[in-house]
């Protein structure tokens, strides 16, 4: 399948451009047609920007502009609102998401925090489909980094979100030879 993907973030925006850079070189065959995102001034509004991609807010009509534009596939990347069952529905298989943890251990806010207080030895990130409950669906993807004695939520955020950075790109490659 060629895939032409909508993103949809909040915030800082390293995976969505880590996303771009690996449909740059040829590691993600993608097309990355849009950027969604619910807070105008975010960085990476910016980030899409600088690369010439559009971005539309997100409301009501978000999923008619994803399906005009072809998109047929869509990776949240940091988007920091639950979507709609509704959302979800038309968009069946097709809506991925990224999380800093070893799904099902961790769901929701602060899973890397929620690693360290519960003294795991390992954490991680996890790429999976998205159903109507939070942090929930088929995992697709995963990718273990060793918790070190003296890291800090801050360390150990940052070590797994350079996993975040190769894993999606390769997770998003590998799931669309399974779509049509
Ligand atoms: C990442 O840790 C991702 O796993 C989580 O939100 C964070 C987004 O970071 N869902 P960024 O905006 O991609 O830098």
């Amino acid at each position: 399948m060629n895939i032409k993907l909508a993103v949809m973030a909040s915030g800082r925006g390293s995976n969505f451009e880590a996303l771009v850079h690996a449909a740059r070189t040829g590691r993600l065959h993608a097309a990355i047609c849009m950027l969604v995102c619910d807070q105008p001034n975010a960085p990476v509004c910016s980030i899409a920007r600088s690369y010439d991609i559009p971005v539309i807010s997100f409301d009501e009509q978000t999923a008619g502009k994803i399906r005009a534009a072809g998109c047929n596939l869509i990776a949240l990347a940091g988007f920091m609102r639950i979507v709609s069952p509704e959302f979800v529905r038309q968009f069946p298989g097709r809506i991925l998401n990224i999380h800093p943890s070893l799904l099902p251990r961790f769901r929701g806010l602060h899973a890397q925090r929620q690693a360290l207080e519960h003294h795991e030895t390992i954490a991680g990130c996890t790429v999976h489909v998205v159903n109507s409950e939070v942090d929930s669906g088929t995992v697709i993807a995963q990718r273990v980094v060793f918790i070190k004695p003296g890291d800090t939520e801050e360390s150990l955020s940052a070590r797994i979100l350079k996993e975040e950075h190769k894993l999606y790109a390769e997770a998003i490659q590998h799931y669309s030879g399974w779509l049509s």
